[in-house]
């Protein structure tokens, strides 16, 4: 890890803040999230303190702090979804998979987490794993597609 790390730091050049963002996009693309080791890291390469690390990472959505599971749920609340009930989804998710929201379950199988809108109001209500989109979501559907990956060896 801390080699995914060095490598990734050695792409900019140390103190340049402009360079702050994408090195963060990076290292979340490479190990899925944002470790307190990793933020330390780039705080020393960088020459910026942590606390303005910590800042900037939790403006942006994108910058998770937690490692997702291997399946990463996103349930939407945006206002279309939100109107087709997505909270019942949500609540389906986490009483069949044993995970709340903002959390990974201890396996690292399951994580879920709730967005404002995925882009796919259309077919709302919307569900991605990963980067699988699941539109129009009945609950009869996502009871199908919870029993699967919950049942594979993954
Ligand atoms: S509001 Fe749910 S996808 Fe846009």
């Amino acid at each position: 890890m801390e080699e995914t790390i060095e490598k990734i730091l050695r792409k900019y050049p140390a103190g340049k803040k402009d360079s702050l963002i994408p090195l963060l996009q990076d290292i979340q693309r490479e190990a899925g999230h944002l470790s307190d080791n990793s933020i330390l890291e780039v705080s020393r390469y960088m020459n910026i303190p942590l606390n303005k690390i910590y800042g900037v990472a939790s403006f942006y959505d994108q910058f998770k702090f937690r490692k997702k599971g291997r399946y990463h749920l996103q349930i939407c609340h945006g206002t279309a979804c939100h109107i087709y009930r997505s909270s019942l989804f949500q609540a389906e998710i986490e009483k069949t998979l044993q995970v709340k929201a903002g959390q990974t379950t201890k396996d690292g199988r399951f994580s879920l987490d709730v967005v404002n809108c995925l882009g796919a109001c259309s077919s709302a209500p919307t569900l991605f794993i990963n980067e699988t989109p699941y539109g129009n979501l009945t609950l009869e559907h996502l009871q199908k597609i919870l029993s699967e990956i919950k049942d594979t060896n993954d």
